[in-house]
This record gives structure tokens, sequence and C-alpha cells, in this order.
């Protein structure tokens, strides 16, 4: 496998070992690469870096790694970015943390690293994600949005097409559940412990109703959140557990082939698939339904690269983050890892849509994926409405004394301004 990673390396970035060329750099350099756990191999990264490496002689590049968990990752670089002295060169940003980074003077600004030019040739989402007060500080990795898998051979049996709207899911679950009695299968799975995947899904249900969490129609709201504590306590479709299940439980409940649904990100798709897997061959993915009369919402998700303010090898580490980021190194993460592009180009490249003519759907998802508040106080936002969100989850408050609640603490962290003014400094 790992020699067939190296193949395709060679293969795709024309096996320059060639270094690269005239750009000065200084030699005996270690660039220390900090991330979350990706899933998948983890060879192609690695391999990718080796490439990186014959390129710039004298470079080395050092992973490591932290927890998958946004939240956890976040609370590391609290704590590091803070002073100046990053015991790293790079670091992988969640789109939700560029702007609270750049204001905090943490991390430094690429302008020069991606002209506006070819800005344009990513998604819009992850490039106003990464922009504070008209400077770029970030450049976009990889793209996620909230999509809808399913049991194509389980749906097919029963005569039912993939749901466009909630009503529809729960019937289907239901439908498919007591005909399959034995079978031990939750109806649908989502991320529902206390952290930024369950703001994540509860936003996702909200906006498809015509409202939001911070703001917007209060009965709308509650209706949404309503609906994702039914689908435990009421519709009974979904397994008490989910209080405690976050991206990779979900997925491995739905790999193990006992979820019928499950609400995740693009990344589930390619372990889903693998050989070996045992819904591989079985599962399907649709854009996530909505409420009747509204239009699905999913969430933009996805990750930056970034540099830390003060870096001792700023030259070398914007190379890395140009290498990383650029259309071949881009092609081979999609095709090796299952996460996605995120200059636009590649949805229209015959190689990448040969192997994954997914990639064709996800693309209009992407693009219509709705942003959470673009704003250096987004993280203190999530974090005062993570908890009242888990209490209707758990059953622990009604919708209506968690949604009062939430929004009263987002008042208290925004004044009166609206939320949009947040984000006027961009
Ligand atoms: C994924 C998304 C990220 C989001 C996180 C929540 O990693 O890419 O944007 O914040 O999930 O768990």
């Amino acid at each position: 496998m790992i020699a067939r990673v190296v193949l395709i390396v060679c293969a795709m970035l024309g096996l320059s070992c060639t270094p690269a060329g005239d750009r000065p750099h200084s030699p005996n350099t270690v660039l220390v690469f900090k991330h979350g756990k990706l899933s998948g191999n983890g060879a192609v990264l690695s391999d990718l870096l080796r490439e990186f490496e014959k390129r710039y002689p004298g470079v080395v590049v050092r992973e490591e790694l932290l927890p998958s968990s946004s939240d956890r990752q976040h609370q590391y670089y609290a704590m590091n970015l803070d002073g100046g002295q990053a015991p790293f060169d790079l670091l992988g940003v969640d789109t939700i943390w560029a702007q609270e980074f750049a204001k905090a003077g943490w991390i430094a600004p690429l302008d020069t690293l991606l002209p506006p030019a070819e800005r344009e040739q990513f998604f819009p989402g992850p490039i106003q994600a990464a922009t504070f007060e008209g400077q770029l500080y970030a450049v976009p990795w990889y793209i996620d949005a909230g999509v809808l898998y399913y049991r194509r051979d389980l749906l097919e049996r029963y005569g039912v097409a993939p749901p466009k709207t909630w009503p529809d899911l729960v019937h289907a679950a239901q439908r498919i559940l007591d005909g399959e009695r034995d079978a031990g299968l939750a109806g649908f799975v989502w991320q529902g412990r206390q952290y930024e995947g369950l703001i994540c899904v509860a936003l996702e249900v909200i906006r498809s109703n015509g409202s939001d969490l911070w703001d917007g129609d209060r009965d709308r709201a509650e209706a949404g959140l309503q609906f994702l504590r039914e689908t435990v306590a009421g519709h009974r479709i979904t397994p008490v557990s989910v209080g405690m299940a976050d991206e990779e439980s979900t997925r491995q409940v739905f790999g193990a082939g006992r979820a019928l649904f499950m609400r995740n990100w693009p990344y589930a798709w390619s372990l889903l698939q693998r050989e070996g897997s045992l819904v591989r061959g079985k599962v399907g993915m649709a854009p996530l339904p909505s409420f009747p009369g509204f239009a699905s919402a999913p969430v933009l998700g996805g990750w930056l690269l970034a540099m830390p303010q003060g870096s001792a090898h700023p030259q070398e580490a914007g190379e890395l983050i140009r290498f990383l980021t650029s259309p071949d190194a881009q092609r081979l993460v999609a095709l090796e890892m299952g996460y996605n592009p995120t200059r636009r180009a590649l949805y229209a490249d015959e190689t990448l849509v040969g192997a994954r003519p997914l990639l064709k759907e996800l693309y209009p998802i992407f693009l219509g994926a709705r942003p959470r508040p673009v704003t250096p106080y987004y993280l203190m936002l999530s974090q005062a409405v993570q908890p009242e969100v888990s209490a209707v989850v758990v059953g622990r408050k009604t919708p209506h004394e968690a949604l009062e609640a939430a929004r009263r603490q987002v008042r208290r962290i925004i004044g009166n301004r609206e939320l949009s003014i947040v984000t006027e400094g961009l």
C-alpha cells in the first residue's frame, strides 16, 4: 500500500525530485507541522511531506498530531499560540478559528503567499473564513459540509427513496426499523455530544426550518431543537447514546452496519467504501433533508493551513503551505484519503472525478454550504450555547428554556449589535 502511495505521489507530482530550484532557503531547518489526526491512510500525507523534503534539501518536516476533535485542538492552540513563541511552524486551523487567531495576532498574514487572483480559484466560503480585516491569514486545505449517508441496500429493499425532508426521514426509518426488528439497527445517528459537532448539527436542523440558533424566528428554532430531541425520545429512531457521539463514533456505528441514516462530513465516504468495510457498496450519500418548504442547510466546515506569528522559518513554512494546498497535493489527498479539495477546478478534473464521481454531487453542496458566524468571537458563542443544546438532547431542558438561555448568552457576548455587524471588520 505504502509503495503504491509513493508511486502515486511521484506520478502526480511529476516526481520532480530536483530541488525547488533557486528559491533560497536555510539548510538544516526542521519544520514542525502541527495538525489534528486525519482518518484513513496517514502514509499519504507523510509521503507528500517526504516529497517536499526532496524538493527542499536540508529541510526536514516533522508532523506532530493533535486529537481529531476540533475543540481539543483549539484548547492546545489557545495555550501555545499566546506569547508568540509557538513550538511549531505551521498548523491546521478549523475554519471557525481563523478570525479569532488573526485578531489575537497569533497567526501571520499570508497575503503574498496567495495573491488575490489565485484566491478566486478556491471556494469563496473558506477564503472568507481566512480573511480578517482585508488580509488573508490562512490557505484553505480541505473543505467540509454536512451530508446524509444512508444504507442504499435497505432503502431499496423497502422501495424507499432517500428522504428530502426530516419527516420523510423519520417515516423511512420507522418503517425499515419495523421490518428489520431483529437486526439491532439504529435509525438515524448524528453527533450529539456537547462539543462543536453538536452545534453544526443543531444549526443544520434549525436553518433547514428557516431560522437560526443565534437569532431568527423563535418558534422555528425551537421546533428544530425539538426535532433533535424527538429523534431520541419520541420517534425513537436515534439511540440515547447519541448524547456521547462524535463524528468517528457515529461513523463506526454506521460502518459496522448498525445504522440506517447518518449525518456526517464527507470524509467518511472513503472509509465506508474501502476494502473490508462491512457496508462497502451498500451506502449512498445525499444532501441533508430540510423541513417541508425550506431548503437543505449544510454547515460549511473544513480546515486551513496557517503559520504562527513569529515563526523562525516563515519562508520554508510558507513554501510547505503552498505545496500542501497545490492542485496536485489536493488531488492526491482527495483520491487517497477522501478529504475534499478547496480548489474548485479539481471538481472538473478528469482523473479525480473519474475515480470519485461523487465529487460532482458534492460541488454544489460545498458551494451552498452555510458558514457559522465569521467572527473572532465565534468560539465564545459556540461554547456558550453548547451546554444549552446538549441539555435539550439529553432531555434536561425544553427547547424553549434552552433557546431562551442560549440567546441570552449570545446577547451578552455580542451586545446589542446584530450578529452580522460582528463581521464588519472583514
Ligand atoms: C469537522 C469540520 C470542522 C468542524 C468540526 C466539528 O472537522 O471540518 O469545521 O468544526 O468537524 O466537529
